[in-house]
């Protein structure tokens, strides 16, 4: 992650003191909740394009935060139908919920599985929500992380949960009808840090990097994790139906941090993991971003007990989502969105959405030009039986020149091609992290 100059003079000039990035410019929160409809775009909005965009981020209010990863979630909804734009509204996550780790915001994923929409922090219990964005309680009393991953083929969702005191690591296993049927305590040598993970049709992959918790951090000022060079970087897999108590097998692998892993697959006796991995990270403190994510890939050899790993796209990129109805199987495809290519310090969003050719190493990138932003790219397939690349992906777009924000839809098929349509926001939505596609079948489902 990267920080080329995403602010706008005016908006910075009116704060008397200097406010830490995640303030300012499309980082700065927004203070209504507001209700539109009928938005105006260019472009034809796909007539098979009709559901629900969900994205949610941290929007922390007047108190000042230590991170830009704290603060009260905002969550936005812009609902496709018909070829039109029939509302877009933003609704906070006001409750702090219960976490592993005291009191949290459910601030960073918004998915659905079972039938129900949640909203998720790191290591949180999930927040419900409607489909008009409003909060309808928590869903269970298990924390977990905010990257689950949910199998194509029978359901079930598979997460995990950290905490800074034993057992450090938990994954948990939940029915498709949203029961959690397992959770095995996994034995960790310190409190690392651990943002996502990935599984695979028999397996759960589990990165065990040098980013540690260090309770001597001043929390009212930073994050309190920092890179610790002699925690040993690891991968555990851990097969899905393991017996009660068993421990993964651990492969050494090169230190780096991993915040988002891309997919992960069996090929015969070896695993594929593809990532967003950063060579460094928070070498000072948790503010700073020293080096910026390339796409690597960890070529898991279990019989043999080693793991070949290597950049396989050195864009600098982050935010990778793949089709859904690939999780853990083998995809062709990803989308990432780059960050900025210069000055490290911050994080800065870059602005380009890259379609990376997982088989032939190739890519396509849709340039938006110098003063437009990107955020997570978000791949919609065209109909529930069509191809991996045969659908729409859904970026929003925030313009530096404008201060203004837009949702953005390419075709996956011909990404590089000018935009199909091009949805004017009626607020800005800031800098934000995950979000999810619900389309009208989805929605029907809704408990
Ligand atoms: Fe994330």
């Amino acid at each position: 992650m990267t920080g080329e100059s995403t602010g706008d003079a005016s908006s910075e000039a009116i704060t008397s003191a200097p406010r830490p990035w995640w303030f300012r410019s499309n980082y700065k929160p927004v203070t209504e909740e507001i209700d539109s409809h009928d938005l105006p775009f260019e472009g034809n909005i796909p007539e098979d394009l009709n559901g629900l965009l969900l994205r949610n981020g941290p929007n922390p209010d007047a108190s000042p935060t230590n991170h830009w990863f704290a603060g009260q979630g905002m969550l936005h909804g812009i609902r496709l139908q018909e070829g039109q734009v029939q509302w877009y509204r933003n609704r906070r996550v006001n409750a702090s919920v219960a976490g592993a780790n005291g009191f949290t915001e459910a601030n960073i994923h918004i998915l659905s599985h079972a039938n129900r929409i949640v909203a998720l922090g790191d290591n949180s219990v999930p927040v419900m929500v409607s489909a008009e964005l409003e909060q309808q309680g928590t869903a269970g009393d298990v924390p977990m992380a905010a990257h689950p991953k949910i199998c194509p083929l029978t359901g079930e969702m598979h997460t995990f949960s950290t905490s800074h005191t034993p057992p450090y690591l938990s994954y948990h296993q939940f029915s498709s009808e949203g029961e959690l049927t397992s959770t095995f305590e996994i034995d960790l040598p310190a409190p690392s840090m651990m943002h996502d993970f990935a599984i695979t049709l028999d397996h759960a992959v589990f990165l065990d990097l040098p980013i540690v918790y260090d309770p001597s951090i001043d929390v009212t000022t930073s994050f309190p994790y920092q890179w610790d060079g002699d925690h040993l970087p690891r991968l555990g897999v851990l097969p899905r139906k393991a017996p009660p108590g068993q421990q993964p097998t651990w492969f050494e692998v090169e230190p780096g941090y991993v915040f988002h892993t891309i997919n992960a697959c069996e090929i015969g006796s070896r695993i594929v993991l593809d990532t967003c991995r950063y060579p460094e990270l928070w070498l000072q403190n948790a503010n700073t971003f020293e080096s910026p994510a390339m796409v690597r890939r960890y070529d898991i050899h279990i019989d043999d007990n080693f793991v070949r790993e290597n950049t396989t796209f050195d864009i600098r990129c982050e935010y990778p989502r793949i089709d859904e109805r690939k999780v853990g199987l083998p995809n062709h495809f990803a989308y990432v969105a780059t960050m900025a290519e210069e000055h490290f310090s911050t994080v800065g969003f870059g602005h380009r959405v890259v379609k990376l050719d997982l088989v032939s190493n190739s890519s396509v990138h849709h340039h938006f030009g110098p003063n437009r932003y990107v955020g997570e790219p978000l791949f919609v397939p065209r109909a529930p039986d069509s191809g991996e690349d045969d659908g729409y992906v859904l970026v929003l777009v925030y313009s530096r020149e404008t201060q203004a924000s837009s949702l953005v839809i390419l075709s996956a098929q011909d990404l590089a091609a000018e935009p199909l349509a091009t949805i004017a926001m009626t607020q800005r939505v800031p800098f934000g992290f995950h979000g999810c596609w619900l389309s009208e079948a989805d929605l029907a489902q809704l408990r």
